[in-house]
């Protein structure tokens, strides 16, 4: 006997919104059906539309009698779960003391270079074991579900030699048993020198390309390869090295990139082919032009921007130049230690002059783009998977970004299945 295909129908929506029919390239247009019906079958999105409408057709299908369960929302809206394209979420601790050091006058490559920052948390992944970075790391995941986030990116980055880099992406590995949540992975060996390489810097690069990369590849570690190209931390030149030697490996680049400087970086991440640059609080109008003539996304991280009170991005400029704007979290102990996704529509809004739409497909469908996973998530379509937060009934969709510290979601559905979350 066949076992029967789990069927749920979604009924009592007020806004199901993000949906593919209707979609196209501007960023302000969002398509929402109003009053709607949405149909799960095994794991994917199967059929939607208006509810009275989609009911009928089910029925005389002969489908309506075969669902397994009728979820009632009661006049919420449903949005495709964010794609958080860019974290640092597997961290030994937080560096709340850093933050006054800051706070108190001292630059973040003052800091950096007193041994603080990332090297700071680099020591600490060294004498933390295994269980309790699970255990943070499983933590803070399970906070994103509950914030809406159904896909995010982890990077390594805190080990900084062979041995620890390898270890924390065999843990990101493990991370993906025990949550409901996509987890794409990857490899940041040049996050940083660590202290021993502080003086010969190229023998680091050097190291990252003959005994990290080849283990990252042969174990299958990681998608993507990223590397911080900024003044005092990776020049062009070595992010060149590390990129060229990632892509004879199948990995897939993307940098952080004029974070604090023009470094050039831009350019070199477009020769490179990468899929994204990521921060860009400082952007001239030549690096604009050179993103608009590469598939390279621009990636906007302003819970960074805000954390840090660094300059935004200017996000209206790169939106009005016709660029796919992406938003992640940065979510990380030094520069932003959050990973609510709404918060950052909130800051895109209130503070990058995006309109709503604008900040919510950048956080959903722009976000599944820049993790190569647009078939399939980011969006509301047909035969994508079913990552879906139910949000609680809103007058609204500039309710969103509005309410900045209300919670807003009180159901996720992931892969199809309803968890509970108690909000
Ligand atoms: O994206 N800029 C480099 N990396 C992180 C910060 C990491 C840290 O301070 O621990 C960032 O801001
Ligand atoms: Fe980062």
């Amino acid at each position: 006997m066949t076992p029967k295909t789990q069927r749920s129908l979604i009924i009592g929506i007020r806004r199901l919104v993000n949906v593919d029919d209707g979609w196209n390239e501007q960023m302000s247009h969002l398509p929402v059906i109003e009053g709607a019906a949405l149909l799960i079958e095994a794991g994917k999105i199967a059929r939607y539309g208006k509810e009275e409408t989609l009911k009928k057709e089910l029925a005389a299908e002969g489908i309506l009698q075969s669902i397994t369960e009728i979820i009632d929302i009661g006049g919420g809206d449903i949005l495709p779960s964010y794609c958080d394209s860019h974290t640092h979420l597997l961290f030994p601790t937080s560096r709340e003391t850093e933050l006054f050091d800051r706070l108190r006058g001292l630059s973040y490559e003052e800091i950096s270079k007193r041994g603080g920052g990332i090297l700071n948390s680099a020591r600490k992944m060294e004498s933390t074991s295994d269980e309790e970075l699970l255990e943070n790391a499983l933590m803070r995941l399970d906070q994103l579900v509950r914030n809406g986030t159904g896909t995010v990116e982890i990077k390594s980055g805190y080990g900084l030699t062979p041995v620890q880099e390898i270890r924390m992406l065999r843990l990101i590995k493990e991370l993906k048993k025990h949550t409901p949540l996509t987890i794409c992975a990857t490899f940041l060996g040049a996050h940083a020198f660590p202290e021993p390489f502080r003086e010969k810097r190229d023998a680091y690069v050097e190291q990252i390309i003959s005994e990290m990369l080849p283990v990252v590849a042969k174990e299958n570690l990681a998608e993507f390869v990223d590397v911080f190209c900024e003044k005092g931390f990776f020049s062009v030149e070595q992010t060149e090295r590390i990129l060229m030697a990632s892509k004879s490996l199948g990995l897939i680049p993307r940098l952080h990139a004029n974070q604090f400087t023009h470094s050039g970086a831009i350019g070199c991440a477009v020769r490179q082919g990468a899929i994204t640059v990521d921060h860009l609080e400082v952007m001239n109008d030549e690096e604009i032009e050179l993103l608009k003539h590469s598939r390279t996304m621009p990636t906007l991280l302003p819970g960074c921007a805000f954390f840090m009170s660094s300059p935004y991005p200017p996000a209206r400029k790169m939106i009005d130049a016709g660029l796919q704007v992406v938003l992640a979290s940065d979510f990380n102990p030094g520069t932003n230690p959050s990973g609510d996704m709404k918060f950052m529509i909130s800051l895109a809004c209130l503070k990058m002059g995006m309109c709503v739409s604008e900040a919510i497909q950048a956080s959903t469908r722009n976000g599944a783009k820049a993790l190569l996973l647009g078939d399939s998530r980011g969006s509301i379509g047909i035969g994508k998977r079913a990552d879906l937060q139910i949000l609680k009934p809103l007058p609204s969709l500039e309710y969103i970004p509005y309410a900045y510290t209300e919670p807003l979601v009180k159901g996720v559905i992931l892969g199809g299945n309803l968890l509970n979350i108690n909000s």
